[in-house]
C-alpha cells in the first residue's frame, strides 16, 4: 500500500495566542486516512489528505454499536526546532490491544507509524512552541458498514487528526480535587475497561457530571465489584506516595495500562524509590491520611502529563493530600518527564524519537 498525498488548495490559519489554546478545539490542515474492506483484501488505501468532515451512511455500525476505539500522543518541538515524538509505537500497539477487543481489523502497525511520521511532518508548523504547549494527536478508529444487525464491522476507517493543545485541565499545574466516585461504575474484569474505547468514556460522562455539579473536576473510579479498591480518573492513571513509597493500582484489566504510568514508575525506580503495583483500598489511602502518612497524589496521563492532586471527597469526607499544593516528587517527575519528551533531558530509556 502507497501513503498518498492530496494537497489543499488553501492552509488555514494558525492560532494567533498559543496560550489560550487549551484542549482539542482547533484542528490542523491535513489528516491521515486508511480504509480497510474484507471484499478488497484488507488494508488498501492511505492517504495524507485535508481536514475534512467524514461521509458516511446513518446506518454505519460505529453509530449504533460503537465498535470504536481510539489513542491519544503527542508531538513536542525543542528548544532547537526538532521534532520530538514519545513512545508513539506503544500507543500504536495499545490500539491492536483495544482492536482485538473489539473485533476490529488488526492495524498494520509499522506502516500506520510511518504514516504518522509522514503526517507530522507534513505538519510540523502546526507544533506549538509556547512552553507546556504541544500537538495532540489523536487516532481513530471505527467500523463502518451501513449494516444494523449486531456484528463486528468488515470495512473500516483508521484516521489520525491533529490538534495543537496547551494544559488539559483550566487549572493548569495547580492541584484538582478529585470526586471518589461511590455509585456508579467504569468498568468491570472481563469488559472493556483495559481498551482506549468510547464507549467506556460514553459511560463514564454521567458521574463526571454530577461530580462537576459538586465542584470537583474529575472522578476517581473504584472496581466495579466491591466499591472497595482504587482503579483510575478519567482521562489517568493515579499514584500515591504513603511514607516514602509510590503506590499504583495494579493493571487489573479494568484500567488503562498507561504509557505515562509505566514511563513514570521506571523513571520513580531510577530516582530510587521502591513502586508497588497492587490492589490499593480507599480505605488505605483514607488511614494514611488520617496518620500522616499520604505526602502526595498525581495522575499521569499523555493530556494531563503529571497532574497533582490536592484533594480527595469521599463519601462526604475531604481527604486533603499533604498541604495541598504540589509537591516535591510530583514536581520533579514532572520535569524530568517533560525535559526528556521536549529534549531538554538526554533520552537514556530509548522512549523518543526526532522525526
Ligand atoms: N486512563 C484513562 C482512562 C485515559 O483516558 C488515559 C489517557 O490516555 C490514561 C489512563 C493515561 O494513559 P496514557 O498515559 O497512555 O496517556
Ligand atoms: C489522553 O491522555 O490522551 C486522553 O485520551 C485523555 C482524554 C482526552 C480522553
Amino acid at each position: 500500500m502507497n501513503l498518498e498525498f492530496v494537497k489543499r488548495e488553501q492552509l488555514k490559519e494558525k492560532p494567533q495566542d498559543e496560550t489560550k489554546l487549551g484542549f482539542g478545539k482547533v484542528f490542523s490542515d491535513y489528516m491521515l486516512m486508511l480504509r480497510y474492506d474484507e471484499a478488497k483484501g484488507g488494508w488498501y488505501e492511505a492517504k495524507i489528505e485535508p481536514f475534512q468532515n467524514l461521509s458516511l451512511s446513518p446506518a454505519s455500525l460505529v453509530f449504533h454499536y460503537a465498535q470504536e476505539c481510539f489513542e491519544g500522543m503527542k508531538a513536542y518541538k525543542t528548544a532547537d526546532g526538532e521534532v520530538m515524538m514519545f513512545r508513539p509505537w506503544d500507543n500504536i500497539h495499545r490500539m491492536n490491544v483495544s482492536a482485538e477487543r473489539l473485533c476490529m481489523a488488526p492495524i498494520p502497525e509499522e506502516f500506520f507509524l510511518n504514516a504518522i511520521y509522514e503526517l507530522i511532518k507534513v505538519e510540523k508548523d502546526w507544533i506549538p512552541t509556547t512552553p507546556g504547549t504541544s500537538l495532540y494527536i489523536r487516532p481513530t478508529y471505527i467500523g463502518i458498514d451501513p449494516f444494523v444487525g449486531v456484528r463486528a464491522a468488515s470495512q473500516y476507517m483508521l484516521y489520525v487528526i491533529l490538534s495543537p493543545v496547551g494544559a488539559y485541565y483550566a487549572s493548569g499545574l495547580a492541584p484538582v480535587s478529585i470526586y471518589v466516585e461511590s455509585q456508579y461504575v467504569r468498568a468491570v474484569k472481563g469488559g472493556t475497561g483495559y481498551t482506549k474505547c468510547g464507549g467506556n468514556y460514553a459511560a463514564s460522562l454521567k458521574a463526571g457530571e454530577e461530580a462537576h455539579q459538586r465542584g470537583y473536576s474529575q472522578v476517581l473510579w473504584l472496581d466495579g465489584r466491591e466499591n472497595k479498591y482504587i482503579e483510575e480518573v478519567g482521562a489517568m492513571n493515579i499514584m500515591f506516595k504513603i511514607n516514602g513509597e509510590i503506590l499504583t493500582p495494579e493493571l487489573n484489566g479494568s484500567i488503562l495500562a498507561g504509557i505515562t504510568r509505566d514511563s513514570i514508575i521506571k523513571l520513580a525506580r531510577k530516582m530510587g524509590y521502591t513502586v508497588t503495583e497492587r490492589r490499593i483500598s480507599m480505605q488505605e489511602v483514607a488511614d494514611a491520611a488520617k496518620n500522616g502518612t499520604l505526602e502526595e497524589v498525581w495522575g499521569t496521563g499523555t493530556a494531563a502529563v503529571v497532574s497533582p492532586v490536592g484533594e480527595l471527597i469521599w463519601n462526604g469526607e475531604s481527604i486533603k493530600v499533604g498541604d495541598g499544593g504540589m509537591g516535591k516528587l510530583t514536581e520533579e517527575l514532572y520535569n524530568t518527564l517533560t525535559g526528556i519528551q521536549y529534549g531538554r533531558i538526554a533520552d537514556d530509556m530509548g522512549w523518543t524519537i526526532k522525526l
